[in-house]
C-alpha cells in the first residue's frame, strides 16, 4: 500500500481537474500515518499549507495538534489528515461545488485506501459534502453515524474554534467522544 499510495500522492501534483491547479504553489495529499484507522478531513489548504505541502499547519492546524493531543492522537503517529479539496483556492474562498466535485476522487481512492473505521468531518464544508448535505455542525457535531461501514463524526473546525473560543469545550467534548469510540471500534490506533 506505500507504493501507491505514495504514487498516488506524486501523481497529485499533476492533477489538473479544475481551476485550482492554476493558483496552487503545490497540492497538498495529506499528512499522517497511513497504517491508522481514523481519517480527519477538512475543508481545503491555506496559504501556510498551500506553501507547507501540509494540511492544517497554520494557526488553526496547532489548535487542532493541542487538541488532539488530549486524547493522544498526533499526526505524526496514529491519524491522517486531509482535506476535500487538495489545492487553496485563492484568497481563502470557500471552495466552489465543482471544485468540490472534481476532486472528491482523489478523496475516494485516500479513503479506499486507507479503509478507515471512523472519519472525523471538520467543519461545515466537510460535513456536508460526506456526511449530509444539511448537516449542521452546531446541532450535530459529536454525533457518531454509520455510513458504507464507517463510523462518521462532524465537529468544529479548528478555524470556527479560534474565531468562537466559547465553542472549544463542546469540540473538546467531541473529541473525547472520539477517543471513545476509538477504544470500542480500533483500539490498535493507540499502539500505532
Ligand atoms: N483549513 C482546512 O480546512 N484545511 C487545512 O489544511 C488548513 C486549514
Amino acid at each position: 500500500m506505500n507504493g501507491l499510495w505514495q504514487k498516488m500522492a506524486e501523481d497529485l501534483q499533476k492533477c489538473e481537474k479544475c481551476g485550482l491547479c492554476k493558483t496552487r504553489t503545490q497540492a497538498v495529499w495529506g499528512v499522517g500515518n497511513p497504517e491508522t484507522k481514523v481519517l480527519f478531513i477538512g475543508e481545503a489548504p491555506g496559504k501556510n499549507e498551500d506553501e507547507q505541502g501540509e494540511p492544517f499547519v497554520g494557526r488553526s492546524g496547532q489548535l487542532l495538534d493541542k487538541m488532539l493531543q488530549v486524547v493522544g492522537l498526533d499526526r505524526k503517529k496514529n491519524i491522517y489528515i486531509t482535506n476535500i479539496v487538495k489545492c487553496r483556492p485563492p484568497e481563502n474562498r470557500d471552495p466552489h461545488p465543482e471544485e468540490s466535485a472534481a476532486c472528491i476522487e482523489h478523496l475516494r481512492e485516500q479513503t479506499r485506501l486507507l479503509a478507515p473505521k471512523i472519519i472525523v468531518c471538520l467543519g461545515r464544508i466537510s460535513a456536508t459534502r460526506i456526511i449530509d448535505p444539511n448537516f449542521k455542525v452546531t446541532r450535530q457535531h459529536g454525533q457518531f453515524i454509520e455510513k458504507g461501514g464507517i463510523l462518521m463524526m462532524g465537529t468544529f473546525h479548528p478555524a470556527a474554534l479560534l474565531r468562537n473560543p466559547n465553542q472549544k469545550p463542546a469540540a473538546m467534548e467531541d473529541l473525547l467522544a472520539l477517543r471513545d469510540k476509538i477504544r470500542e471500534v480500533c483500539p490498535e490506533v493507540y499502539e500505532l
